[in-house]
């Protein structure tokens, strides 16, 4: 099978095979960024365990009745995808208070949100992804008012997946970012992936088990995402 890079990411690279037009393979990399990729490192073995971490809760959502661009795992850092567009949004997700949301509102982290909420962001790296409403994203053409519902009915109801997985293991879920993209016939599907890079986990103790690790010097990344794994792996048995 013959494939071709078509884009670079800053923790995957996609490719096309040669065998179905519909189908992309997606490249886990040991790379992590923050601050829009302005510090940048290389991480031995975050690949492996982020493809792993995302397509065992890619397949769980299928098997979930959630529709999503996941076809199967092909090896340590790679899995086989259907091919999207993606949707220029960032969708974030917050079940208790992190992050830019107590930074923008001053409020103390951890503090649990009765109503989790829903946040879009315009996913445009050269304007540094803005925090932007349903308005922003009908004038910007990103989504018709059908499709933003439908993402936001299918963002809560994953959530209600999520939340009750990871806290089966005993990590809340604090917060986190989906992507939805286009399939060839124009259905909203998920995307991307789902691993400790785009979300927050908590444990019992309060210890970040996540990119923050990274983003804020805690330790060992790969030690933490090591955990969530096996932790995930008993959860399937
Ligand atoms: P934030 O608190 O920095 O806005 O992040 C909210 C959640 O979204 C957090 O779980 C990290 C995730 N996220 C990404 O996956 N990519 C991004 O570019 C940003 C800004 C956040």
């Amino acid at each position: 099978m013959s494939r071709k890079l078509v884009y670079t990411g800053k923790a995957k690279d996609i490719y096309t095979t040669s065998e179905d037009e519909n189908l992309i393979i997606s490249v886990y990399k040991d790379q992590a960024t923050m601050l829009n990729g302005a510090r940048k490192e290389t991480i031995e073995g975050k690949g492996i365990l982020n493809n792993q971490i995302s397509s065992l809760i890619f397949e769980k959502l299928n098997v979930a009745g959630v529709a999503t661009h996941f076809i199967k795992q092909l090896s340590e850092t790679e899995q086989l995808n259907k091919k999207v567009e993606i949707i220029p949004l960032e969708v974030v997700l917050r079940n208790y208070t992190a992050g830019s949301f107590s930074k923008r509102f001053a409020v103390e982290e951890g503090l649990k949100l009765e109503t989790p909420i829903l946040e879009f962001y315009y996913k445009n790296d050269d304007l540094n992804d803005p925090f932007i409403n349903d308005e922003h994203v009908k004038f910007l053409d990103i989504a018709t008012d059908e499709e933003i519902a439908y993402i936001k009915n299918e963002t809560r109801r994953i959530n209600g997946f999520l939340s009750d997985w990871f806290s089966q293991i005993g990590l809340k879920l604090i917060d986190y970012k989906l992507e939805f993209g286009k399939d060839k016939d124009g259905n909203i599907i998920l995307a991307d992936e789902f691993s400790p890079d785009n979300c927050r986990l908590w444990d019992a103790e309060g210890r970040h088990m996540d990119k923050d690790v990274f983003r804020r010097d805690l330790g060992s990344l790969t030690d933490v995402y090591q955990v969530v794994l096996e932790k995930l792996q008993g959860l399937e048995k």
